[in-house]
């Protein structure tokens, strides 16, 4: 389902990125549409995470405009930022749910900071956003009583639970056994169509992210190298992307993490002493 007439929910233009002198990415250009689900793909260190954290406010373009909700991120106050990450869910790469806190506590816990409706009507949306995710009957376990698939569950639900215009999910299939992998992919492309918001999908994992999005977007060698819909991407001949969805060891993606002077000093220190 994909809705390119409406303006973009997040708009990455001309946008550099990096920390201290090390610069991570380079004139990216991408647009997210309402209603779709696209992912963010690259190797390893490539900057997918940089994205989301440039998404959500973390870190400051260096070039460029992010521009999330049609507002530009960099010119936010605090207040403004505050406002704009409350219409956004975000599944952090380490997404550590409340482990001394219940399944039902751990969803409920968005609703009770940032809003004020009553325990009823809390214990309605929490027991509806786990029932999304084929939970509702485990809101009363502990963290340590559910598996990791089903953490992933839950911490979907979290995500969601303030029903977001965006989501932004940081490779939530990592470690997930090929039954629970596509549950989650179903159940995000489900969530997006049933909220009407747009997904960011973070992910190595081409067969199933593949299934669910709208577009992909591939980042690699400080840049945004492709570009399309799967179908399209499939279909490319660039030795980059060719390589990346093949996962072939032989190619244009470096496995070494590039040199810095920042590391010849650190080695010049220690050959020193
Ligand atoms: N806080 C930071 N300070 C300095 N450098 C950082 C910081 N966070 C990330 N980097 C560097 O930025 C580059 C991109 O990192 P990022 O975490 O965005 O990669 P990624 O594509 O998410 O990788 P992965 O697939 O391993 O999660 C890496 O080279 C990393 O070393
Ligand atoms: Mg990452």
């Amino acid at each position: 389902m994909t809705h390119v007439a409406s303006d973009p929910i997040v708009s990455f233009a001309g946008v550099s990125l990096g920390y201290g002198e090390f610069t991570v990415l380079e004139d990216v250009n991408i647009d997210v549409h309402p209603g779709q689900v696209v992912a963010m793909m690259g190797g390893s260190g490539s900057g997918k995470t940089t994205l989301l954290r440039a998404t959500t406010g973390q870190l400051p373009a260096r070039a460029g405009a992010v521009r999330v909700f049609g507002q530009d991120i960099a010119g936010l106050d605090e207040k403004g930022l505050r406002a704009a990450r409350q219409r956004m869910g975000v599944l952090f790469q380490q997404g550590a749910l409340f482990t001394d806190l219940s399944v039902f506590e751990n969803v409920a816990f968005p609703l009770r900071e940032h809003t004020c409706i009553s325990e009823h009507q809390i214990l309605e949306r929490v027991l509806e956003t786990l029932d999304r995710v084929g939970l509702r009957h485990a809101a009363h376990l502990g963290i340590s009583e559910i598996s990791g698939g089903m953490a992933r569950r839950v911490a979907l639900a979290r995500a969601v639970v303030l029903e977001p215009e965006l989501i932004l999910y940081d490779e939530p299939f990592a470690g997930l056994d090929p039954i629970s992998l596509g549950i989650i992919a179903q159940l995000i492309r489900r969530m997006t169509d049933a909220l009407g918001c747009a997904s960011i999908l973070i992910t190595h994992d081409v067969p199933e992210s593949f299934a669910i999005v709208d577009q992909v977007f591939l980042i690699g060698q400080g840049q945004l190298i492709a570009q399309g819909t799967p179908d399209q991407l499939s279909a490319s001949t660039d030795a980059y992307v060719h390589q990346f969805l093949e996962g072939e060891p032989d190619g244009p993606i470096a496995f070494h993490y590039p040199d810095t002077p920042a590391f010849e000093q650190w080695l010049a220190g220690k050959t020193r002493s």
